[in-house]
């Protein structure tokens, strides 16, 4: 079984980061959204925040489950038998950074490889920063995110969830 991870912040999951997981899922036989610590990054959500509502929504993807991971991403990767990153791109800017990372990924795990998907052009936009931008300055989000995570999303940042 050919296994992939799509590991990110996920902070949080948007309509974009959901189609690179559907299209990774008709790709390979299982795919792992991972949700994972960014240390460059201070999050709007908790890394269980982030969970729930990754889980949300892949739950209606057959062949895809989310999973969190405070660790190392290669040595997840191994544990998961996967054998595979698949990274969106937006364009050359992402590319420079993501060459990098595919490297030191597969310098910590031999057997692990990446895969890059061009975003749709109609997602060049979308982003977790955009969305967090909307909620901060109250905002719809709705258009950026799945629609499995608008009222979740809405309780936890209203503070009713934990
Ligand atoms: O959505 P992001 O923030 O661009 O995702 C980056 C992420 C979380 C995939 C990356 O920071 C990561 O892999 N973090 C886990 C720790 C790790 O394995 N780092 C790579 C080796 S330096």
């Amino acid at each position: 079984m050919k296994i992939a991870i799509c590991p990110g912040s996920f902070d949080p999951i948007t309509i974009g980061h959901m189609d690179l997981a559907a299209r990774a899922a008709a790709i390979f036989d299982k795919v792992i959204l991972c949700v994972m610590v960014n240390g460059e990054k201070n999050p709007m959500f908790s890394l269980a925040e982030r969970l729930e509502l990754a889980r949300a929504a892949t739950a209606r993807l057959a062949n895809v489950e989310a999973a969190a991971c405070d660790g190392l991403l290669a040595d997840f990767a191994q544990s998961s038998g996967a054998c595979a990153l698949v990274k969106g791109v937006r364009g050359a800017s992402d590319l420079d950074w993501e060459i990098q990372m595919a490297q030191i990924n597969r310098d910590l795990y031999p057997k692990l490889d990446t895969v890059f998907l061009p975003a749709r052009p109609e997602h060049l936009h979308v982003s977790s920063t955009l969305v967090r931008e909307m909620l901060r300055y109250d905002r719809p989000a709705a258009p950026y995110i799945p629609p499995e995570t608008e009222e979740l999303l809405r309780r936890i940042r209203q503070g009713k969830v934990r």
